[in-house]
């Protein structure tokens, strides 16, 4: 499937790309000292939270479908370099605003990036803050009461009596009656504490009413084409380069190398397209890999290496889950698959590593040797591909190295 046209393919997409970004918040809190286990999505369960609460506040269709989004997506100016982000008032402004900034450029990106600049505002703050940002304020506020663990019936009590007394200050009051409201729903907390957020999403959003889902169908066939995952992909490519002071342009520059190369066997336009993505994407998985970890000087430990050896696990299973066709999954996810089966992470017989992943091999390889790195500066093109012919058999494949040597040098 290249392109999504049905809502539900839609929210299956996003909803993925808001659980890489979740697996990089989980770094920067691991780094805050936290001890938080991967999968603990916060941006999954503020979507959720409000797009609740927004619906018994009374919006509907396309605001509902924007306001969840927003909520998946509220965080996303806190990947790479903001470690001390809660609590600290000009870091708060700042991955907000930052956050408004990235998300301005995709659909309806002017409602998503309003909801997103005032996210940590309170009534305190006396401004007028638009209803999206007032609910994914609470949405917020609650995840983080509930401490990601079982919400017991007395927790419960706690957070609705904490959030109720303070109503009018860190809470906007009409948010605060709908939650009260939304907390007498019992299916509310134990979906919540199941975690398992996703599908209770696509009931709420595309099979209850038949009306609405008849709208979200009109705003997905008309916003959320090729486009959106174009937008998508460039977003998600910068995210993960900038995690790394290292990797400034990597996914960029294996994507226009792949490119290159398949340019050169002379693939059509669309398969041309589905590579390029596929290199904008092949370490989408790193965003699961601790910033410490990526730009250690020295080695890298036993122990080092096999979480930097997630990656492309996390990779394959987030663009599975974003409904992305097979082969742009496999091209993205086995560029560290050999030709001799003792790759990683699924140690791929050679039989199914198809053109296009020998292709992102080389590229990724070519690109990453070309590169400076911690512990050593970028090579020439000569040096980078004398070093990866001499991997011809084991690594990568003979005739490609030949065709990358007429596309890359
Ligand atoms: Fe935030
Ligand atoms: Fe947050
Ligand atoms: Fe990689
Ligand atoms: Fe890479």
């Amino acid at each position: 499937m290249s392109g999504i046209t049905t809502a539900e393919q839609v929210i299956r997409r996003i909803w993925s790309f808001s659980k890489a970004l979740d697996l990089a918040l989980i770094d920067e809190e691991v780094r805050k000292g936290f001890k938080i286990e991967i999968g603990c999505g916060h941006g999954e369960r503020v979507g959720y939270i409000s797009m609740r609460l927004g619906h018994i506040l009374g919006l509907k269709g396309s605001d509902l479908f924007f306001l969840m989004i927003a909520g998946l997506m509220h965080d996303i100016g806190a990947v790479g370099g903001f470690a001390e982000y809660h609590g600290n008032s000009r870091l708060m402004e700042l991955h907000s605003g930052l956050g408004a900034k990235i998300m301005s450029d995709f659909p309806g990106g002017d409602i998503l990036s309003e909801a997103i600049t005032y996210h940590h505002k309170t009534p305190e703050d006396n401004l007028e803050i638009p209803v999206m940002a007032q609910i994914i304020s609470l949405a917020d506020k609650l995840d983080i009461m509930m401490e990601r663990k079982i919400a017991t019936y007395r927790d419960r009590a706690r957070i609705l009596n904490h959030v109720t007394h303070l109503a009018g200050k860190d809470f906007f009051p009409g948010v605060a009656d709908a939650l009260v409201q939304l907390a007498g729903e019992e299916a509310f907390w134990l979906y919540l504490n199941e975690g398992e957020l996703l599908e209770p999403t696509l009931a709420f959003l595309c099979k209850r009413r038949v009306q609405e889902h008849f709208e979200f169908r009109k705003i997905c066939d008309l916003m959320f084409g090729e486009l959106f995952t174009q937008q998508l992909s460039d977003t998600f490519a910068f995210l993960i380069d900038q995690k790394s002071t290292f990797t400034g342009r990597h996914s960029r520059s294996v994507a226009e190398n792949a490119y290159a190369m398949a340019m050169e066997l002379g693939w059509g336009t669309e398969q041309c397209r589905e590579i390029k993505l596929a290199g904008l994407l092949h370490d989408l998985g790193k965003l699961a890999v601790p910033q410490k970890i990526l730009d250690k000087a020295g080695s890298l430990n036993e122990e080092e290496v096999q979480i930097i050896r997630t990656h492309t696990y996390y990779t394959h299973n987030l663009l599975s889950a974003a409904g992305f066709a097979r082969n742009v999954v496999e091209w993205a996810s086995y560029h560290h698959e050999r030709l001799d089966g003792r790759g990683y992470p699924f140690r791929v017989p050679v039989t199914s590593l198809t053109t296009g992943c020998r292709i992102m091999t080389i590229a990724d390889i070519f690109t990453a040797l070309t590169e400076d790195r911690p512990y050593r500066n970028g090579l020439s093109e000569e040096k980078a591909m004398e070093i990866i012919r001499s991997g011809v058999h084991s690594t990568v494949d003979e005739e490609l190295v030949s065709t990358a040597e007429k596309a890359l040098l």
